[in-house]
């Protein structure tokens, strides 16, 4: 009786030990100090697109074509990074369907691939993107427009306007698009668009990003990522750690 109280209060204590070290440890990269040289974190793409909003159709388009496995390959090399321009739920819906569904799988995976340059840029350095245009994707190639702290990302028949910041943490930078890139490579003429424009993004704050001055709406979407990603990766190896406690305690109490 004795032994097993023992068991179960040793048990108990690092069960607490253990959570107390996971949070800290899940905790410890948001914090912004400028530590030297801060070991550069994992982001996993698809985990960051799904969790940090409406981008579900872009991910389900770059899973379609596996593009997210060279995406995630180019993200985990931390000395030239990803800048990946993600296409909000809206700007798919503001397509006639049939227009990327008559891609073939080869010009699919290609528009995919035009949606990301494999170089990490911070939305500081768009300025000199823009003056140096045309800047290669990972296919084809795209003009950058800034003017007044707006950024545009031109490609063929899209006009794009960079809605938000994602995420941005060297080596790895997510950036939304209002429109999904249209580059003549794939689409000779102008591509068929939706007979109903899909709802307008609220004009003002939103639909613009300073860079200079991130809005208040771009801190609030990296946050929110941030804190979804944690707190799923706390819960999960919280489980884990209690997973492990239980069997330890029944392989003792069953000796
Ligand atoms: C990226 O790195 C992670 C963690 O090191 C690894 O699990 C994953 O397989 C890598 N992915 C690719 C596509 O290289
Ligand atoms: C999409 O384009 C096709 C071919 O031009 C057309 O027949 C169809 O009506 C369009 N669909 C919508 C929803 O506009
Ligand atoms: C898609 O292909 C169908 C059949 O070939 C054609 O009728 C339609 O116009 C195409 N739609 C677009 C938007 O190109
Ligand atoms: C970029 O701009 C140049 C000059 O205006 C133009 O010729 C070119 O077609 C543009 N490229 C893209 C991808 O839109």
């Amino acid at each position: 009786m004795e032994l097993k109280a023992a068991v179960l209060v040793s048990a108990l204590l690092c069960l607490a030990l253990s959570r107390g070290a996971l949070s800290q440890r899940a905790r410890a990269p948001i914090v912004e100090t400028p530590a030297p040289a801060p070991a550069p974190r994992h982001v996993e793409l698809a985990e960051l697109l799904s969790l940090a909003g409406p981008y579900g159709k872009f991910l389900e388009y770059l899973t379609m074509t596996d593009v997210i496995k060279t995406f995630q390959s180019q993200a985990n090399d931390t000395k030239q990074g990803i800048t990946v321009f993600a296409p909000q739920d809206s700007a798919f819906a503001a397509l006639n369907e049939t227009v990327l569904s008559n891609l073939t799988t080869d010009q699919l995976r290609s528009l995919m691939l035009h949606h990301a340059m494999p170089r990490y840029y911070q939305l500081s350095a768009f300025s000199a993107l823009a003056a140096a245009s045309p800047v290669s994707m990972f296919a084809y190639k795209v003009n950058v427009t800034y003017a007044a702290g707006t950024i545009g990302v031109v490609s063929g028949w899209a006009t794009a306007k960079l809605a938000s910041s994602v995420y941005s943490t060297s080596p790895v930078a997510v950036y939304a698009l209002n429109r999904v890139l249209l580059p003549k490579e794939i689409f000779p003429a102008a591509p068929e668009m939706a007979p109903v424009p899909a709802p307008a993004p609220a004009p003002g704050r939103g639909g613009k990003v300073m860079a200079d001055a991130p809005g208040a709406s771009e801190r609030a979407a990296s946050d929110n990522a941030d804190a979804k990603s944690s707190s799923c990766r706390v819960v999960g190896a919280g489980s884990l750690a209690l997973g492990y406690v239980v069997l330890l305690v029944s392989g003792l109490l069953m000796v």
